[in-house]
């Protein structure tokens, strides 16, 4: 059966395959559904400049956005990267959480499987203003 995680996953997986990551050739992939049920994914982009450099993360979120209005909000969040494993850094985490509950489950692959930690377990004590 289909999952909105695996698919989720599968979406990250092949925007990851559409990264620009030339310099640290970490292929990043996002994918998110929104609270309305819309689908974005996004990919990291390097810069020579390295700190210029957007994460797979903070692309999605930005583009969902610009495309939602300030209301986006998210529903679930996938991330994933070709040949590795590892879940949201830590900026990108005060940005999902922006947009995101304490609820929110975020997806990444740990062994090969899907797991998720609710946006609290992932950033406790967020800053907020
Ligand atoms: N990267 C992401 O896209 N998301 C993360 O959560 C961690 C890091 C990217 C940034 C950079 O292009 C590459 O992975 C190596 O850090």
């Amino acid at each position: 059966m289909m999952t909105v995680a695996s698919a989720l996953l599968d979406s990250a997986a092949a925007a990851a395959a559409k990264a620009y990551a030339p310099y640290s050739h970490f292929q990043v992939g996002c994918a998110l559904l929104t609270a309305r049920g819309n689908l974005f994914t996004g990919c990291n982009v390097e810069n020579a400049s390295y700190g210029l450099t957007i994460c797979a993360e903070r692309n999605t979120i930005f583009h969902a956005v610009a495309e939602e209005g300030p209301g986006m909000k998210i529903a679930q969040l996938a991330v994933i990267a070709l040949g590795h494993e590892f879940p949201p850094c830590g900026g990108c985490r005060q940005v999902i959480a922006e947009f995101a509950g304490a609820e929110t489950p975020i997806w990444f692959l740990r062994d090969g499987k899907p797991v998720s930690m609710t946006m609290a377990e992932l950033l406790p004590a967020s800053f907020r203003i």
